[in-house]
C-alpha cells in the first residue's frame, strides 16, 4: 500500500538521538548522548505511597476524565513555584498542565506557525524543538550565541530584516545542548527587543531548578511588560520524566487558545499523574529531593570535566556548565563528530553529534555530552576511552 501522507511529513527524518538511543540500550555500552534523569534518584517509595492514598482517599475521580486546563492543586503549586523562583506573577489560570513540556511546545507549533512562518532560536538549539516546530511548515533563523547567551544585536537585526517573525523560542537556564546560562543583562534585553517588535517568545526552562552554584536568576518573563512571553517547565527533571507532566505559563489570553487546541490533540493530561505529583508535592518536601539531585550531578559533573581535562587533546575545548543535564564539547574545525562517533561506538561509549542541533546545518566539529545518567566510574572511564579515541583522531 503507498499511503498518501501530508506534505508536512514528507520530509521527516529519524531523529538522531533516537536512533543512537537504540544502540545505547545494550548494559555494555557508556552513553552520554539521551537526557536522562539518573534512575536511581526517582523518589519509587514516596511514589507508591502517594499512589496508594489518591486511590484510597479519591478512587473515583483519580480514575475519571478531568478538566483539559489541568488539577487545579497543582496548577496552583506551579503558579507559586514560578513566583517565587522566577519572579513571574502567575495564578493557577495562567497555568496549562501539558504531557510533558515537549507537548507546550508542539502546541506552540499549533497555536502560532503557519506554513512559512519565522522562528528565531539560539545556534544551536533543542533538537526536539526544531523537529515539533518543523512540522507546521517553518523556517529557522539561527542567531548566534556566546557564553553570555543569544546575541541580541543579531537577534535585533534580524527581527528588524523580518517584523513578520511570529515566534522567538529560547533555552535560557543549562541551555540543552550547550549547558550555558544567559546573563541577566540578556534576560532584560530580550524581554524589552521582543516587545518592541510585538514578537511572542517561547522561554523553555526544563533545568532551571538544577544549579549547582551562583545565583538563580530571574525569567525572561519576570521582565514581561506586554505579555509576549510563554514559559515552559517540566516535572520530568525534578521529579520524573516517566509521568509526562509539564506546563506551559503565560497570559490568560493566549493559554485559552492553547486549551482550546489541547482539547483536540487529547483533551486532557493523565488524571492519576497529576494527582499524584500534586499529593507528592503537598506530603514531601521537593527541596530536599532536588538538592539531592543537584548534588549527585554537581559530582557527576565536576567528574565529566576533571577526566576530560586529564584525557583529551588539548585542542578539544568544552563547557562546565553551573547546572543542568548537559556539556558542549568543540573539535578542532574539519573535524566531523560523526566520524568520531563512529569509532567511539566502536569502545562502546556514545554521544550526540552536535550537527543535528543547528536547524540549518553545519559545525559538525561539535557533540554533546549527558553527564547525568551514568554513575561515576562509568563516567570517569567513558570519558578516558573518548579521550583515546580523540587522541588516536585528532593527532
Ligand atoms: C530544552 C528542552 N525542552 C523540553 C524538553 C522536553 O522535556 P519533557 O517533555 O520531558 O518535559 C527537553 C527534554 O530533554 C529539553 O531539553
Amino acid at each position: 500500500m503507498h499511503f498518501q501522507t501530508a506534505k508536512r511529513i514528507s520530509g521527516v527524518k529519524a531523529s538522531e538521538i533516537r536512533e543512537i538511543l537504540k544502540v545505547t540500550e545494550r548494559a555494555d555500552v557508556i552513553s552520554f548522548a539521551g537526557g536522562l534523569p539518573a534512575p536511581e534518584l526517582f523518589p519509587i517509595d514516596e511514589i507508591k505511597a502517594v499512589n496508594q492514598l489518591i486511590l484510597d482517599e479519591a478512587g473515583q475521580k483519580a480514575l475519571q476524565y478531568s478538566t483539559t486546563e489541568g488539577f487545579p492543586a497543582l496548577r496552583q503549586w506551579i503558579a507559586g513555584r514560578m513566583n517565587q523562583r522566577l519572579g513571574t506573577d502567575f495564578d493557577a489560570d495562567n497555568i496549562l498542565i501539558t504531557h510533558g513540556s515537549q507537548q507546550a511546545l508542539d502546541l506552540s507549533g499549533k497555536v502560532f506557525l503557519d506554513e512559512g512562518d519565522i522562528v528565531l532560536c539560539e545556534s544551536p538549539t533543542y533538537l526536539a524543538a526544531i523537529s515539533a516546530f518543523r512540522l507546521y511548515g517553518c523556517r529557522f533563523i539561527e542567531i548566534p550565541t556566546d557564553d553570555g547567551g543569544m546575541i541580541m544585536a543579531e537577534l535585533e537585526k534580524q527581527l528588524a530584516a523580518h517584523p513578520e517573525v511570529k515566534l522567538i523560542y529560547v533555552i535560557p537556564d543549562f541551555q540543552n545542548p550547550t549547558g550555558r546560562t544567559w546573563n541577566l543583562e540578556r534576560r532584560r534585553q530580550l524581554a524589552e527587543i521582543s516587545a518592541k517588535y510585538e514578537t511572542a517568545v517561547i522561554e523553555d526552562n526544563p533545568y532551571g531548578e538544577l544549579r549547582f552554584e551562583g545565583e538563580f536568576l530571574p525569567a525572561v518573563k519576570s521582565f514581561d511588560r506586554l505579555g509576549n512571553i510563554l514559559c515552559t517547565g517540566t516535572f520530568s527533571k525534578i521529579f520524573c520524566p516517566g509521568y509526562r507532566i509539564g506546563w506551559i505559563a503565560g497570559d490568560k489570553e493566549i493559554i485559552k487558545k492553547y486549551v482550546l487546541v489541547k482539547q483536540g490533540v487529547d483533551l486532557q493530561c493523565n488524571t492519576m499523574a497529576q494527582m499524584a505529583i500534586a499529593k507528592y508535592l503537598q506530603m514531601y518536601n521537593i527541596d530536599d529531593h532536588i538538592d539531592k539531585i543537584r548534588e549527585t550531578y554537581k559530582k557527576r559533573r565536576d567528574l565529566a570535566v576533571a577526566t576530560m581535562r586529564q584525557t583529551f587533546p588539548a585542542n578539544v575545548t568544552f563547557t562546565k556548565p553551573q547546572g543542568g543535564l548537559f556539556l558542549w564539547v568543540e573539535l578542532p574545525e574539519g573535524v566531523n563528530a560523526r566520524d568520531v562517533l563512529t569509532k567511539s561506538l566502536k569502545q562502546n561509549v556514545a554521544f550526540v553529534p552536535g550537527g543535528s542541533f543547528f536547524p540549518n546545518g553545519g559545525k559538525e566539529n561539535t557533540f554533546r555530552l549527558n553527564f547525568s545518567n551514568m554513575p561515576e566510574e562509568r563516567i570517569v572511564e567513558g570519558l578516558t576511552r573518548l579521550g583515546s579515541v580523540l587522541k588516536e583522531y585528532i593527532s
